[in-house]
């Protein structure tokens, strides 16, 4: 492996029980730095997701057979017990799950959806919980924070809740972010805001980030480096400028081929997925 990764994937495979056919992954091998943010894309059904579970340590061995190594720090996630492995993905890794809006509950107010994990897992009171939450939403740039402590989800803007979706992930301090189509849901603008925000905390946090999206004009935006995924393999990985300029895998050419539809549709930005990410 090697020593300057934070994460290091080694010849992963995932294969769900009850499903016949191929694995969901196929040998797969995966670097991720620190401070570096990598882009997972490929559509869907590649094994994107599965992927970023299996680093996170959420496929349950009662769904899936999992081989390989996940090295994180050096330490292999796949022979560490559980409770070792709930406590490493309690605190340095944060999770922002596919269909985000669904991990708010709507019952629940934004200040207690905030603040319950960190006095839960965390060993917060209530008391510091409620100023790491408020500190929360502002680092995610969320105004009138406190007054958005006492909001319910339907009475803030989808952006919004992404927003808060990001903050919870944040709220131990990872080292490495998972962002899993955190933009998709989000019309064109705000999605470049949320990419934008991502980029700034990633910075300004030191964070590793590992952003998946079957869409590979958002991750050029986000990656430094982009994996290409297809059918539970990685067919091309690189920097973002390389694969962009000289894609190796017809697949990847194709993925490539969608993206001036989203250029057209975001004018603002028809000349930023080349090689002026802000980083
Ligand atoms: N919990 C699960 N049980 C059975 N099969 C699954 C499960 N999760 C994913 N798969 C299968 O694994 C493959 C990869 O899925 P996924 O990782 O969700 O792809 P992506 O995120 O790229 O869309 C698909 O064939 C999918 O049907
Ligand atoms: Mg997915």
């Amino acid at each position: 492996m090697n020593s300057l990764s934070l994460v290091s994937v080694r010849n992963l495979s995932v294969d769900f029980w009850r499903v016949a056919g191929p694995p969901a992954l196929s040998s797969v091998s995966l670097e991720v730095s620190p401070g570096e943010a990598v882009g997972l894309v490929g559509e869907s059904g590649s094994g994107k997701s599965t992927l970023g579970f299996a680093i996170a340590g959420l496929l349950d061995p009662n769904d899936a057979q999992l081989s390989g190594e996940i090295l994180f720090k050096s330490q292999n996630l796949l022979t560490t017990n559980q409770d070792d492995y709930r406590k490493i993905r309690g605190s340095e890794i944060g999770y922002i799950f596919q269909d985000a809006s669904s991990s708010l509950n709507p019952l629940l107010k934004i200040g207690k959806q905030l603040t319950h994990p960190l006095m839960a897992n965390g060993g917060m009171s209530k008391n510091d919980a409620m100023v790491r939450a408020k500190e929360l939403l502002d680092m995610v740039e969320i105004s009138q924070s406190e007054r958005r402590l006492n909001q319910y989800p339907h009475e803030i803007s989808g952006g919004m809740k992404q927003r808060v979706v990001i903050a919870a992930a944040l709220s131990r301090d990872p080292s490495l972010l998972i962002a899993d189509e955190p933009t998709t849901a989000l019309d064109v603008t705000v999605q470049a805001q949320i990419i934008d925000l991502l980029l700034r905390l990633k910075k300004s946090l030191s964070m590793s980030l590992i952003f998946i999206s079957h869409d590979l004009g958002v991750v050029a935006r986000v990656a430094d480096r982009v994996v290409v995924m297809k059918d539970g393999n990685i067919v091309e990985s690189g920097g973002v400028e390389q694969v962009l300029a000289n894609p190796k895998e017809s697949y990847t050419q194709l993925l490539l081929a969608n993206i001036p539809k989203l250029r057209h549709v975001d004018q603002s930005h028809s000349l930023s997925f080349w090689g002026t990410n802000e980083r």
